[in-house]
């Protein structure tokens, strides 16, 4: 079936654009509805990868040499395009990492160990990933800190009066995901963001999942630290972003040691570097960085609106069709969605689905999505999710749901 947007982007013409799409998976076309783990990558962004190591290879920042200086340059202009992104204030706020749990893990130890002490309290949510709970957990073990959790009602929304409830002096961090890697749901961060500062806490948002979909301006939701991963927006795996407020990175000692983030080493005293580069110890990700501009210039090519407006008939498309199915229940009906749908169906274990859907030529995920407490929360193992990207169709929506008819009819 035609989408009922097809007018404002020419989505035919974007699938071209991504050449792992093109290919046959147990004889079938291949659909891939796999994008929250991880989307796939327009040409243009790989040719950024070819045309740096074909083309001027060097390391960054140390040489003098014509490679050295074009190489430094263009991973630097990727700091001033994530700055534009995210509209930060300054370029330094921006620290290049290897994906959103690297930042989560930077600020929980470099803040968190400076700044949290025993009895300081911690708010995440039932519905974080598990890299925005477990190194918060090795925090409190280590510092004697309290980790606290909002509660999800059934919709798969967070109760924000349990989190009122939850908030006091004795609160000093709040991490909580922007978007639900499982679910979809769209958290009002801004209002959870207000919240928080209203007890003098601070705050992270973990974008992972945002990042391709909604537009973020930290400036106007006033986060503290703001994470995400490259490869969840159309560029390369093992890149990430740590966005943070300056002068809260200027208080944070480093959190890796090594060359680049030192300005003068002695073995009696070292003196580190300025913002970014004392938290980027070592030979950064220099390929990847550099293709993270043309990764944002892609989405910036369509329109983050246009995105999203696509992907939105697509989940709601999804959401009517699976919905028709006997015997198949959506967790996560939040009002605000992007385009993720997690089911489960009766009597049919969730891997099962995965493993049919895929002799057909569908990509889905199975399992806890790295959320097992929310699962719990659900009491279920686990869910199939499929997650939509720019480049998929009502087609492939219709093919997904063939499919899950032919895993019902196989499987009962
Ligand atoms: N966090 C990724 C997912 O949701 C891997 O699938």
């Amino acid at each position: 079936m035609q989408s009922a947007i097809d007018n404002t982007l020419d989505i035919q013409q974007i699938r071209k654009d991504f050449p792992v799409l093109d290919q046959q998976i147990n004889g079938r076309p291949l659909v891939y509805l796999d994008n929250a783990a991880t989307n796939q990558k327009p040409t243009a962004v790989i040719n950024a990868l070819t045309q740096y190591y074909e083309g001027y290879n060097a390391n960054i920042h140390r040489g003098i040499h014509h490679l050295a200086e074009q190489a430094t340059a263009a991973f630097e202009a990727s700091r001033r395009a994530v700055q534009a992104f995210l509209n930060a204030k300054h370029w330094e706020e921006i620290i290049f990492t290897y994906g959103t749990t690297d930042g989560i893990n930077l600020v929980a130890q470099s803040y968190g160990r400076r700044f949290l002490k025993a009895g300081d309290e911690i708010i995440i949510s039932t519905m974080e990933h598990h890299s925005n709970i477990v190194p918060w957990q090795m925090l409190c073990e280590e510092k004697g800190c309290v980790l606290r959790v909002i509660p999800v009602d059934d919709n798969g929304e967070l109760i924000i009066e349990e989190y009122e409830k939850l908030l006091s002096e004795r609160t000093k961090f709040v991490s909580v995901v922007h978007v639900s890697n499982s679910l979809g749901t769209i958290n009002p961060v801004k209002t959870i963001i207000d919240k928080a500062h209203a007890v003098g806490a601070v705050v992270l948002i973990d974008g992972a999942q945002a990042s391709s979909h909604l537009d973020i301006d930290v400036q106007v939701l006033d986060a503290d630290f703001y994470v995400f991963s490259a490869h969840k927006l159309y560029g390369p795996t093992g890149m990430g972003v740590l966005y943070g407020k300056k002068a809260i990175l200027d208080s944070m000692p480093p959190y890796r040691g090594g060359g680049e983030m030192i300005k003068e080493v002695s073995f009696e005293k070292t003196t580190y570097n300025e913002l970014p580069y004392k938290f980027e110890a070592g030979t950064p990700n220099i390929a990847d960085v550099i293709a993270v501009k043309t990764a944002l210039e892609y989405m910036d090519g369509l329109g983050k609106e246009n995105i999203a407006a696509h992907e939105h008939d697509l989940l709601k498309y999804a959401t009517e069709q699976l919905g028709e199915l006997d015997g198949l229940r959506i967790i996560g009906q939040a009002k605000e969605k992007i385009g993720v749908i997690s089911w489960v169906l009766d009597g049919i274990h969730h891997q099962d689905t995965g493993v049919i859907l895929d002799q057909q030529g569908i990509a889905v995920r199975t399992g806890h999505h790295c959320c097992q407490p929310l699962m719990q929360r659900f009491g279920i193992a686990g869910t199939t999710r499929a997650s939509f990207a720019v480049y998929n169709t009502r087609d492939e929506v219709d093919r997904l749901v063939t499919g899950v008819r032919r895993v019902q009819k196989m499987m009962l």
